[in-house]
C-alpha cells in the first residue's frame, strides 16, 4: 500500500520553548486506520495539528498525496477532514448550515442529498435545523463529524471523536468510520478509549512525550506482546503447586481453586498439550477452562511505562 501522507522529521518546539514533537516519522497507508495512542500531554493533538496545517512545524514536512502542507497547503487541506478534539461550532448555527458552509469553503458543489445523507448517518437528521446551542455535547461532537465530512475528504482525521458520546451512539459512530474506511477514506484517530483502538484500527502508533515508540500492525503487535494465559479451574483447590508441575509457569489464584498457566502465543500451543498431560498425571481434575489474551491496553500501559 503506498503511503497517502508522509511525515518526515517533524518537530515542534512552541514558543513557550516546549518540546511537543521530536523528529517524529510516519507514513500513513492509503486506505487504512490508523490509532494514535499516547498518553495525555504526549503529542498527538500537536501532530494532528500540523498535519492540517493549524500549527506550523518547527521542523521536518509532511507530504499529503505528494502536496506539501506548507507550500501546497490548499490542495493538500482540501484532501482532509478534520474533526478537532475541542468543540469549535458556530451555535447559532444549524448542523446542515454548518455543513454547506464548510462544504463550499473547500470548493465542493452543493450537495443537499449528500449532506442530509450524512446526517442520517450520524443520527442528526432529527436536529437538522435545530440551533446547535441547543444540541447536547455528544450532538455537537456528531456535526463536528459532519462538518468534517462534508467537502468528502479523502482523509479523516478523528481526535477523541467519541469523548463524552454515549455507548450506543459511539457504535454507530464506527458504523460510520467503517464504511468510509470501505469507501476508501484513509482514517487517523486518537482515542483513550483503547479497546476501541483494538477494535477498529489496522494499525497502531504509540506516541509518548513527543517520540513515536512504536508503529506496528495491530494483529502483529498483539500475537508479539501477547501474553496468554489458560485458566484451569479446578475440582479440588491446591495449596501448593504439585511437583510434576514445576516446569511450567503456573500460579494459583482463587484460594487454590483456579490454576493459571501464562504462556507466549509466540511459541504455538503445543505446550498447553505437554501441560495438560502433566496435569492429568498429577492427578488433578478440572471441570472448566478458558484462555484469556492480552489486552491492547494492557500492551499500552507497558510501553508507556518502559
Ligand atoms: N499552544 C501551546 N503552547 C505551548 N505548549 C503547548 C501548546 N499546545 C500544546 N502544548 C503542549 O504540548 C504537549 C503536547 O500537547 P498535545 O495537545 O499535542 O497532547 P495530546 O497527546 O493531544 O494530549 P491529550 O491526550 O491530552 O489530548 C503538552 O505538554 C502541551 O502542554
Ligand atoms: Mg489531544
Amino acid at each position: 500500500m503506498s503511503a497517502v501522507i508522509k511525515i518526515e522529521n517533524l518537530s515542534k518546539v512552541y514558543a513557550s520553548g516546549f518540546k511537543a514533537l521530536d523528529n517524529v516519522s510516519l507514513d500513513i497507508r492509503q486506505g487504512e486506520i490508523i490509532a494514535l495512542l499516547g498518553p495525555n500531554g504526549a503529542g498527538k493533538t500537536t501532530l494532528i495539528s500540523i498535519v492540517c496545517g493549524i500549527v506550523n512545524p518547527s521542523g521536518g514536512r509532511v507530504l499529503i498525496d505528494g502536496y506539501d502542507i506548507i507550500k501546497d497547503y490548499r490542495a493538500a487541506r482540501r484532501l482532509i477532514g478534520l474533526v478537532p478534539q475541542e468543540l469549535a461550532t458556530d451555535s447559532f448555527e444549524t448542523p446542515t448550515a454548518t455543513m454547506a458552509l464548510s462544504r463550499g469553503i473547500f470548493g465542493k458543489k452543493p450537495d443537499a442529498a449528500f449532506i442530509e445523507s450524512v446526517l442520517k448517518s450520524l443520527s442528526l437528521y432529527d436536529k437538522k435545523d435545530s440551533r446547535i446551542m441547543a444540541l447536547s455535547g455528544g450532538m455537537k461532537r456528531r456535526v463536528m463529524i459532519g462538518k468534517a465530512l462534508a467537502h468528502e475528504p479523502r482523509i479523516l482525521f478523528l481526535d477523541e471523536p467519541t469523548a463524552g458520546v454515549d455507548v450506543e451512539l459511539r457504535k454507530d459512530m464506527w458504523n460510520v468510520v467503517r464504511e468510509l474506511k470501505n469507501n476508501g477514506v484513509t482514517i487517523i484517530l486518537t482515542t483513550h478509549y483503547i479497546e476501541e483502538a483494538e477494535e477498529m484500527a489496522d494499525r497502531v502508533a504509540v506516541i509518548n512525550k513527543g517520540e513515536i515508540i512504536l508503529v506496528e500492525d495491530k494483529d502483529v503487535l498483539m500475537r508479539k506482546l501477547g501474553e496468554k494465559r489458560l485458566y484451569l479451574h479446578l475440582l479440588q483447590p491446591l495449596t501448593a503447586i504439585p511437583a510434576g508441575l514445576s516446569n511450567f509457569n503456573l500460579a494459583l489464584q482463587s484460594e487454590g481453586k483456579t490454576l493459571v498457566y501464562t504462556y507466549d502465543t509466540r511459541t504455538g500451543s503445543s505446550d498447553i498439550t505437554h501441560l495438560l498431560d502433566a496435569v492429568e498425571q498429577a492427578g488433578l481434575r478440572f471441570n472448566d477452562l478458558d484462555t484469556r489474551q492480552n489486552s491492547l491496553e494492557e500492551i499500552f500501559v507497558n510501553l508507556v511505562k518502559k
